[in-house]
């Protein structure tokens, strides 16, 4: 058997008592460097050993809980997909999707975790693997070829029990199982299980200890004598096709995922939660205060945040409003849709991200507005970040994710039935005076989001510490202008007539461009002006924003100047 770095062959790689809370464990097979560790939720993560950033070894990192953090420079990454969550150089930006380590196929069985290569081969338990209570011997690592290693260990089976020869580099005899995890062409590490658990452990421990010790040294002495074994040989993986042709500006392929509701529960009064998870494996890596595109059964796409913590990706947990008033999206989702439905959602986007460089975060929510602050209470809370959450509803039962909001750690304050005057008050003393490095995060109602910002202003707050996402845009939008739109990038010049938006005029000419709410509030179109003086009519931009001129929303912002340039 030739020892390959592609060897799809499953081999353990740790011990699961490696992998205690919040621990990052090195681990090496077939020549890598891994980064092994167990987030809160119990999973294993197996990734390649080096942050993206500057290649430093992530077994060194922080393991948050749901996110493993690089000591370095500080970018995280997610539990379960190893998506980039967070670039501290970029506070205020969503790392790109495509920024996603090397993840390793893993198992944890019998007291071992488990790994491969890649994941041609699906994980199959041992001969003889089941019906025992395992007991997991110290691992030996040894500086000898990983097939002599085996050899040897078959050499220990005594006249009466044969070596039984296992599928990879294993054997046993008896109850005793030694696995072989090679590490490269010229070390390994030798891994027993015993089927049963012994009456005194240690002894048992300290017999196995100097047995596989003393088979160590032998190994060691007759590895010296024989020439050094080729190392393996790095088995290069193409690029992909999409990364070696990534455009400078990313657009979204509009890629859909199919969900299926786990759960639909009333969250609230007037609140459904809907819970929707991946049918195989799991969900795209998210950041707090992300959205997903929901497609209905009518034909209808809604935006709905993502209230989950980190790294917690096998299903997304929105919140949606019963709204008598609902033209049809949230009504069918909530009058339609059952538990056991397949849905159609987008990739998680995210135009509301949050800095976690802040020394003290206010997240304010205004009722179904505490979808996307829920999200980022939680992961300012696993990484015991300093955050204080208020949330205003009319009544104690239309308080949604109520018992999800009690089990944070950080100062939670329910603000429940609150008369206008009092609820700016009360936004006024939560806000305080602005002092370095201070952020809040506003979601809710319209009139709300207006006090916050008027608040925050006349409260000394600049412009670039206050973010918000409106659910809508309720202003009126006056499309009767007519104007040429000249796309720089495409080199086309188009004439939007009035009652058409860019948008669409780009969109009838064949071009495919980004886009959600399609009303101005999310910020999914959002695009950069070189020329021309536009007439802002989202309500995504902030005050500064608008006029610096620089960038706007597509989707409903129009011309004052005859002519627009923009950079597409
Ligand atoms: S598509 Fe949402 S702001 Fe334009």
């Amino acid at each position: 058997m030739t020892l390959t770095l592609s060897d799809p062959t499953w081999y353990p790689i740790a011990s699961s008592d490696d992998l205690p809370f919040r621990h990052v464990y090195q681990g090496q097979l077939l020549g890598r460097e891994l980064a092994v560790w167990r987030a809160d939720d119990g999973n294993v993560n197996v990734w390649e050993n080096r942050c993206l950033h500057r290649g430093v070894r992530l077994s060194i990192g922080v393991n948050e809980g749901g996110e493993l953090k690089c000591q370095y420079h500080g970018w995280r990454y997610a539990n379960r997909s190893a998506g980039c969550t967070y670039i501290p150089a970029h506070p205020a930006d969503a790392p790109a999707r495509r920024i996603q380590n090397k993840t390793y196929p893993v198992r944890e069985a019998y007291g071992l975790v488990w790994s491969a290569a890649n994941d041609d081969q699906p994980f199959r338990p041992f001969p003889g693997a089941e019906g025992h209570d395992w007991f997991a011997l110290r691992p030996i690592p040894v500086n000898a070829e990983p097939e002599d290693v085996l050899a040897a260990l078959a050499r220990l089976a005594p006249d009466d029990q044969p070596a039984d020869l296992l599928p990879g580099l294993a054997v046993r005899f008896g109850g005793t199982y030694y696995f072989v995890q090679p590490v490269a062409a010229d070390r390994a590490v030798i891994r027993g299980l015993l089927a049963d658990k012994p009456a005194d452990e240690r002894a048992t421990l300290r017999h196995y200890s100097e047995t596989l010790s003393r088979l160590r040294d032998r190994l060691e002495r007759a590895a010296k004598k024989k020439p050094a074994p080729e190392p393996l040989k790095p088995a290069f993986e193409k690029v992909s096709a999409e990364l070696s042709t990534m455009p400078e500006i990313a657009v979204p392929k509009g890629n859909t995922i199919t969900v299926v509701v786990k759960r639909k529960w009333t969250s609230a009064d007037g609140v459904i939660g809907f819970e929707l998870a991946a049918r195989d494996g799991h969900l795209p890596t998210f950041q707090p205060g992300a959205h997903i595109d929901v497609h209905l059964p009518n034909g209808m796409t809604r935006q709905y945040s993502i209230t989950n913590g980190p790294g917690d990706l096998m299903s997304y947990v929105i919140g949606v409003k019963q709204e008598s008033a609902s033209t049809g999206g949230s009504k069918v989702l909530v009058e339609t849709v059952r538990e056991g439905d397949l849905l159609s959602i987008s990739e998680p986007r995210n135009n509301f991200p949050l800095r976690r460089d802040a020394t003290r975060t206010v997240l304010i929510a205004g009722g179904i507005g505490i979808t996307p602050l829920l999200s980022m209470a939680r992961f300012l809370d696993k990484s015991s970040l300093n955050y204080e959450l208020h949330y205003f509803t009319r009544a104690g039962e239309t308080t949604a994710f109520r018992s999800e909001l009690e089990a944070l750690h950080g100062k939670v304050v329910f603000h429940t039935g609150l008369p206008r005057a009092e609820i700016a008050t009360t936004i006024a003393s939560a806000l305080g005076q602005w002092s370095m490095a201070q952020h809040v995060y506003v979601c809710g109602p319209g009139a709300m989001l207006e006090t916050v910002r008027d608040t925050a202003a006349a409260q000394g707050w600049p412009e670039e510490a206050v973010h918000f996402e409106y659910f809508k845009n309720d202003k009126p939008i006056d499309n009767s202008s007519a104007f040429d739109v000249e796309l720089a990038r495409s080199a086309m010049t188009l004439h939007v007539p009035s009652g058409k938006t860019i948008l669409e005029v780009m969109r009838d000419n064949g071009l495919s461009v980004p886009s959600s709410c399609e009303q101005g509030a999310c910020g999914t179109c959002l695009t950069t002006v070189i020329e021309g003086e536009v007439d802002h009519q989202d309500v995504y931009l902030n005050r500064s924003e608008k006029a610096s001129n620089t960038c706007m929303m597509t989707c409903v912002s129009r011309a004052k100047s005859p002519r627009l340039v923009l950079d597409i």
